[in-house]
């Protein structure tokens, strides 16, 4: 088939490399020329495993173009993907949905007839049917559910598909765009536009509020001088609980769930519905990094002003170059605000960070950034970072003092090798 994608951002550049490696003809349009020319170029601008290969492929055979032109995309589609950003607004907790409306009506403009204009970006129920309303084409809503680090095989190997239809058409060109993901067995649900809208967003929900939960678990271990580690472990062997997304640490960032739970609450709350423990597992998380801030001071003797500090990751989660709402830079951020003289290293992450929070410190190595250090915060769990021996650390640091913000080290062994531990859920020092 002919599909466009409209947006080459994250989700947008790993879609449309996705469908041409399922077979199609794709044309991927941004309205940023730079991103076009780098995307032509076989470059991708994030870090992502497989897909660059993918993408070099492709763009080499011809299968897959990129171009600025909704005329271009417009008369080649028969079937158009809207993947442009819903970011959080500026005035508040909604979603900013110009980047969905401008794409909507710019491809309405131009489509072919019949065509179908699918939405799979994030947004607040009753978008769908908002556009149908506005806009003389067929609308379907399929939402997306990769994850960073594992975009690619979560686009060509997912755990559902999800169509939001109000047609047989719709749904029939939705199937044979998928089909050789549906051919392997892959679960599918077919329903209206509003359901369509929520799967995401309640999928989202559900996810951040595993965290919170298990990071409140950690606020009470630390209380009452549990093990949240343990905790999770236990809870995590029964199958109705299940082991994903108990993780304790300093919770969770990145351009998607902070700004979905925030968006979700606000339009539920439009809709006459109160989602106020949403806004509670959005402070639970953000508590998290007060804390780490907190035990930073604790461990500094009270204050941080004038402390080395090595902050051990940038990104908001490893395997990931992404450093929007990353725990991890705004610990920093406040760590440095307060006078600690702070060093950030990140295996992927470095320009992005420093893009984002210039004045802080960079190192070029986990090495550099630990020597000297008077402090050591983990707050990213790259597999480099877990795997640091405490012997050869405790020789470059200035004071073997650490705080395990994601809750990947051995104590033991680190107690052992002279440091003074610390891990979030964890009991207060005996
Ligand atoms: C998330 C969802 O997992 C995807 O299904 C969804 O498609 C995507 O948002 C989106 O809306 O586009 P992503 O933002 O890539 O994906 O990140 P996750 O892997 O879900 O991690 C989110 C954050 O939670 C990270 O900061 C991670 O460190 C943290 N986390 C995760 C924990 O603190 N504990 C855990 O147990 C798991």
């Amino acid at each position: 088939m002919r599909l466009t994608v409209i947006g080459t951002g994250y989700l947008g550049a790993t879609h449309a490399a996705c469908m041409a490696e399922l077979g199609h003809e794709v044309i991927g349009l941004d309205v940023d020329a730079g991103k076009v020319a780098a995307l032509r170029a076989g470059r991708v601008p994030f870090h992502e495993p497989r897909l660059a290969e993918i993408l070099a492929r492709h763009t080499a055979s011809g299968r897959l173009r990129f171009t600025t032109s909704y005329e271009e995309a417009g008369a080649f589609g028969q079937v158009h993907f809207v993947c442009v950003g819903t970011p959080q607004r500026r005035d508040g907790d909604a979603a900013d949905l110009a980047y969905v409306e401008d794409a909507f009506a710019a491809v309405a403009r131009h489509a072919r007839k019949g065509a179908l204009l699918v939405g799979k970006s994030t947004v607040p129920v009753g978008t769908a049917a908002r556009l149908a309303e506005r806009h003389p084409v067929e609308i379907a809503w399929n939402p997306e559910f990769l994850r960073e680090g594992f975009a690619v095989q979560d686009t060509l190997r997912p755990d559902r598909l999800v169509f939001g239809v109000r047609t047989a058409r719709a749904e029939r060109l939705l199937r044979s765009v998928y089909a050789p993901v549906l051919a392997t067995g892959t679960p599918l649900v077919v329903t209206d536009f509003a359901t369509a809208e929520l799967v995401k967003t309640a999928a989202n929900s559900f996810l951040a509020t595993k965290i919170s939960f298990v990071n409140a678990m950690a606020e009470v271990c630390e209380a009452a001088g549990g093990n949240v580690r343990a905790l999770a472990e236990a809870l995590g062997h029964d199958d109705r609980i299940g082991r994903a997304y108990l993780r304790a640490g300093v919770g969770f960032g990145g351009g998607c769930l902070p700004k979905d739970i925030r968006a979700f609450a606000h339009r539920a709350a439009e809709l006459g519905v109160d989602l106020g423990f949403l806004r509670q597992v959005d402070a639970i998380n953000m508590r998290r990094r007060d804390r780490v801030v907190d035990l930073a001071r604790e461990l500094c003797g009270g204050g941080v002003l004038g402390a080395r500090v090595a902050v051990l990751g940038a990104a908001f989660k490893p395997d990931s170059d992404d450093v929007r709402d990353s725990p991890a830079l705004n610990v920093a951020a406040r760590l440095e605000l307060e006078g600690a003289d702070v060093t950030v290293y990140d295996p992927e992450a470095m320009d992005n960070a420093r893009k984002a929070f210039p004045l802080l410190g960079y190192a070029l190595s986990a090495e550099e950034a630990l020597r000297g250090a008077e402090l050591v915060l983990l707050l990213t769990e790259w597999r480099q970072f877990r795997e640091i021996d405490p012997v050869w650390a405790a020789g470059l640091v200035a004071r073997p003092r650490i705080v395990d913000g994601r809750g990947v080290l051995d104590a033991e062994r680190w107690t052992a090798a002279g440091w003074c531990f610390r891990a979030l859920g964890g009991p207060p020092p005996g």
